[in-house]
């Protein structure tokens, strides 16, 4: 990857190695990081994010799920779906991750780690860690949350199968003003009917 801002590159460079320590315990979720860190860079173009908002987008979308490397490989790795204490285990990983990358004191560390918290926070106020609601959650955020869902629903993972593109759009569709920003949402349907990263199940 290419940042415009030479400012976070450092920043890249350091991180750079953690996601591909990750990726040596779960390779799916460093695959996942790679296709949610283009949709994102796609969407934030397309909204008109300038150039440092974009450079802390990219990083933040690549390094969204690095705090998984904090979370145990029986929880990790699981082929079922969680339990209580393992669910509120796993949501501890934006958290570490903000911990992971704001620990680098590098220029753009902050921006970044603070969009990496709120990557599941929910547009109307039901996401975690913090509850946020609206704009209050950054722009990169409320994007990462659009890309991820996209891909985490497109591909198939050890508890689900894929799902197809229009019945990934229906879902998201639904989720729109609950999950979704609106705003992103309209524009995210224009942009990905012609993305590479535009599942080919129909
Ligand atoms: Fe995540």
């Amino acid at each position: 990857m290419k940042l415009d801002n030479p400012n976070f590159n450092a920043l890249y460079m350091y991180t750079k190695a953690l996601s591909v320590a990750l990726g040596y315990r779960d390779v799916l979720t460093r695959l996942h990081s790679e296709r949610v860190q283009n949709l994102s860079a796609s969407l934030g173009t397309a909204y008109g994010l300038n150039d440092e908002e974009l450079a802390a987008l990219k990083i933040a979308a690549s390094f969204h799920d690095v705090g998984k490397i904090g979370i145990p490989d029986h929880i990790l790795l699981k082929p079922a779906k969680f339990d209580e204490y393992e669910w509120e285990k796993m949501k501890q990983h934006s958290e570490i991750g903000e911990k992971i990358i704001a620990s680098t004191e590098l220029d753009g560390a902050e921006h970044a780690a603070r969009v990496i918290r709120h990557h599941h926070e929910n547009y109307d106020g039901s996401g975690y860690p913090d509850g946020l609601a609206g704009t209050s959650i950054s722009v990169c955020s409320r994007i990462i949350t659009i890309a991820d869902n996209y891909d985490a629903m497109a591909v198939t993972r050890s508890y689900h199968n894929a799902k197809t593109h229009p019945e990934v759009m229906q879902i998201m569709r639904e989720e729109t003003g609950r999950k979704h920003d609106p705003e992103l949402m309209r524009l995210f349907c224009e942009i990905i009917e012609t993305s590479p990263y535009k599942t080919t199940m129909a």
